[in-house]
């Protein structure tokens, strides 16, 4: 598909539900833009800069992707770097009303910004940040939750042992 596609989040921290999700977003599109949120309503664990980093290292081999951030509204940032499509994730129905509500939005906002929802693999179906970051709090093993950089930063973060 030739458009310019963002997929944007929190990242704190990527997931391999994520990485499984930019791998299909490449698929589809050819190349992809990952945007870290600067000002999110939530507090996070890491860093702007740390969230950045940690996703950057995790696509480090890939020349189909770049990572960026932004800050303000996400159909700013689309306009700005002239994107045509906003990629999510969709996993469990839970998700579904959130996602829903902030495209519904985001379309009030920018009517020709489409966004577009992808499912990650089965493997990945239930794999979502803050549930890595409780395993890891409570001592749980998130080896094949996150790639081994994340898992090591969480257990500093965390002060917890891999
Ligand atoms: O990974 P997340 O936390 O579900 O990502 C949410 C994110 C960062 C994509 C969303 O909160 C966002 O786009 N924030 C930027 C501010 C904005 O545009 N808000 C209006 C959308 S309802």
């Amino acid at each position: 598909m030739n458009a310019i596609a963002i997929y944007p989040g929190s990242f704190d921290p990527v997931t391999n539900g994520h990485l499984d999700l930019i791998e299909r977003g490449v698929r589809l599109f050819g190349h992809l833009i990952v945007a870290v949120a600067r000002n999110i309503e939530k507090t996070t664990l890491f860093t702007t800069q740390e969230r950045i980093e940690l996703v950057r290292e995790a696509v480090s081999r890939r020349t189909d992707v770049t990572v960026e951030s932004f800050e303000g509204l996400l159909v700013d940032y689309a306009r700005a770097r002239g994107a045509t499509v906003v990629m999510r994730g969709l996993r469990a129905l839970s998700d579904f009303e959130y996602e829903y509500e902030m495209a519904m939005m985001n379309r009030r906002l920018h009517p020709d910004l489409e966004t577009l929802f992808m499912m990650t693999s089965e493997s990945n179906f239930f794999v979502s940040s803050r549930r890595v970051k409780e395993v890891m709090r409570f001592g749980g093993d998130v080896s094949t939750l996150v790639p081994p950089l994340v898992r090591s930063r969480l257990a500093d973060k965390l002060g917890r042992s891999t």
